[in-house]
């Protein structure tokens, strides 16, 4: 879809961080572009993001975590992403469906073809125009930001889970490579700041 562009990596890259920035940047050029994020975004999606995240929920069955994200997905899609496009405005999500493939379908070893199919459910042709990897290893994600967050249910799972996601992402690259732009996160976060900006230049999403 045209002008939906997602970021995804690894948890501790700084996605938020690089998100955050970029947004300033936007807001102060004049240019409309909607920031968003999953899970939630949207009223009801971020009640789902509460479930999902809680820390307390740690009996969770994992076909049922693969449907709360795929449900969020598809409030925030109705509410937040589909209203934006139609109006003619550029749209960079942090995180979508590949996530859930990974997070989901590899990490908790769901098998990526259901997760596909769940996820093809969930969003019809709404698949981004181009996804943003943010390239980092966990272990080294990890060791920067000084441990995983343990009152986050999907943080604390623990370094083998986060080194198969890793490993996940790096699988779906190879299979779309015109899909995704890969950008090593691996430096300053100025440095990877201005690789994420020439990207969307490069693309048309910014000027
Ligand atoms: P968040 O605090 O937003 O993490 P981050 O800053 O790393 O994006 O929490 C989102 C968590 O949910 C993160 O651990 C990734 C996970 N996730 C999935 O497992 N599947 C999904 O489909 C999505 C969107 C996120």
């Amino acid at each position: 879809m045209r002008n939906f562009i997602t970021i995804e990596g690894c948890e501790g890259v700084g996605k938020t961080y690089q998100t955050r920035l970029l947004k300033q940047y936007c807001e102060e050029r004049g240019l409309d572009v909607v920031f968003t994020r999953e899970p939630g975004g949207s009223d009801i999606a971020e009640q789902i993001r509460n479930i999902i995240l809680d820390a307390n929920n740690r009996d969770m069955d994992d076909l049922c975590e693969a449907f709360l994200y795929a449900a969020s997905r598809i409030q925030h899609l109705r509410d937040i992403v589909k209203p934006a496009l139609e109006q003619g405005k550029a749209v960079i999500c942090d995180r979508y469906v590949d996530s859930s493939y990974v997070y989901q379908g590899i990490g908790r070893g769901l098998g990526l073809d259901k997760i596909v199919k769940l996820n093809e459910i969930a969003v019809g042709e709404y698949m981004p125009e181009f996804t943003v990897f943010l390239d980092l290893h966990p272990e080294y994600a990890f060791r920067r930001k000084g441990g995983a967050d343990q009152n986050d249910r999907m943080e604390a799972v623990g370094y083998d889970f986060h080194r198969k996601v890793y490993e996940g992402y790096k699988f779906l690259i190879a299979q779309n490579p015109s899909r995704f732009e890969v950008i090593d996160a691996s430096g300053t976060k100025e440095q990877t700041q201005a690789k994420l900006r020439s990207v969307l230049v490069r693309r048309g999403i910014l000027k």
